[in-house]
């Protein structure tokens, strides 16, 4: 019998003995419990309905009735602490398995996978960076769409019904009037006929040529479309401009050479050359010999096709050019041959990088 009958002991620091007993009991029994099972047995053992928790319960009935409540209440408020030093024995447990588990698939210290960053393709570098260079000085970048009418992309630009380039044979139409525009110069004539003088735009964008593909030539191309119109503005600063932008794209020793040229749609024209980066000038393969080499195409706009876009040529002059991206990132990167930038192997590109 736990509490013996009133016999002059007080019962409940008996009972607070015996609940302190179990308590160091309880927690030294779950020290050794290593696995579920044996941690169940000791809750059964010691909290179980025949448990010892019950025992002490069924020794209240030996107390004088009026003892009785406050042992009910010691003994449940020692059960539920009883039951919390399970419950954390139960997740300390728990936790061990899982840090055993984490231990054995999980090498903390191995070094990780790399993973590769991607990086901008050299054409979109080269539009990237020639427009930074343009809107740096306060050009607008446009875009326009890649189908165009066969107004914009000749008439108004004043090539002539019968001139090569319209003939199916050099371009790819989709019906009569309607074609994959053959060169950005077509927002030329879009921009100013949306908005009045001055202008000065850079339009980025794909173009189509029936070309057969070579190291020199692809179907589907970048251009960058420049165009300043405004009183007064001559070839000196197209000239200035350009100088700027190769200067910027290639590095500071850059000069820039005008040779005469001819498009429908400026007057007087020019190809426009710079200096071989590959030689500085001196004559390279890149050059073949020259020491020069050609972007692009440029000119005064013709006075025709600023008064196609409603502009009067008696007060508003302006320049035109059109860059090539492909150009630009193959001399960058000293590549002979634009089917490398149309490839796009991930391997070759991670070296132009
Ligand atoms: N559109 C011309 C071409 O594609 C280039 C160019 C643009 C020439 C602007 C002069 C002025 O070849």
């Amino acid at each position: 019998m736990l509490f013996p009958a009133h016999d002059g002991a007080f019962p409940i620091s008996a009972l607070n003995e015996q609940l302190q007993s179990l308590t160091e009991r309880l927690t030294k029994a779950l020290a050794t419990a290593t696995d579920t099972t044996t941690l169940e047995d000791v809750r059964v053992r010691f909290l179980g309905r025949s448990g010892e928790i019950t025992l002490v319960r069924r020794s209240i009935g030996t107390l004088p009735p009026g003892e009785r409540p406050q042992a009910g209440k010691i003994i449940n408020a020692a059960v539920t602490g009883l039951e919390a030093l399970v419950d954390a024995a139960a997740r300390a447990l728990a936790f061990r398995a899982l840090d055993a588990e984490l231990e054995r698939s999980i090498d903390v210290t191995f070094p990780g996978t790399a993973r590769a960053t991607g990086s901008l393709h050299p054409v979109r570098r080269a539009i990237e960076d020639a427009c930074a260079y343009f809107e740096r000085r306060g050009f607008a970048v446009v875009t326009g769409n890649e189908i165009e009418t066969e107004y914009f992309n000749f008439d108004a630009l004043n090539i002539p019904p019968d001139h090569p380039a319209r003939e199916g044979l050099d371009s790819f139409y989709l019906r009569p009037g309607l074609l994959m525009r053959t060169h950005t110069s077509p927002m030329q004539v879009r921009t100013m006929q949306a908005y009045p003088p001055p202008i000065a735009i850079v339009v980025p964008g794909k173009a189509y040529r029936r070309d057969a593909i070579d190291a020199r030539h692809s179907p589907v191309f970048h251009q960058i479309e420049g165009l300043l119109v405004a009183p007064g503005i001559h070839l000196g600063h197209l000239k200035g401009v350009l100088t700027g932008l190769f200067r910027d794209l290639f590095g500071p020793q850059q000069a820039v050479r005008f040779r005469p040229s001819y498009f429908p749609f400026t007057e007087p024209s020019a190809e426009v050359d710079t200096t071989c980066p590959g030689c500085h000038g001196s004559g390279c393969k890149t050059c073949s010999g020259s020491g020069w080499i050609e972007i692009g195409g440029s000119g005064m706009v013709h006075p025709d096709v600023l008064r196609e876009a409603g502009y009067d040529p008696q007060t508003v002059t302006g320049w035109a050019f059109g860059v090539g991206p492909e150009r630009i990132a193959m001399v960058r990167h000293g590549i002979d041959d634009i089917r490398v930038l149309f490839e796009n192997d991930p391997r070759v590109l991670a070296e132009l990088a």
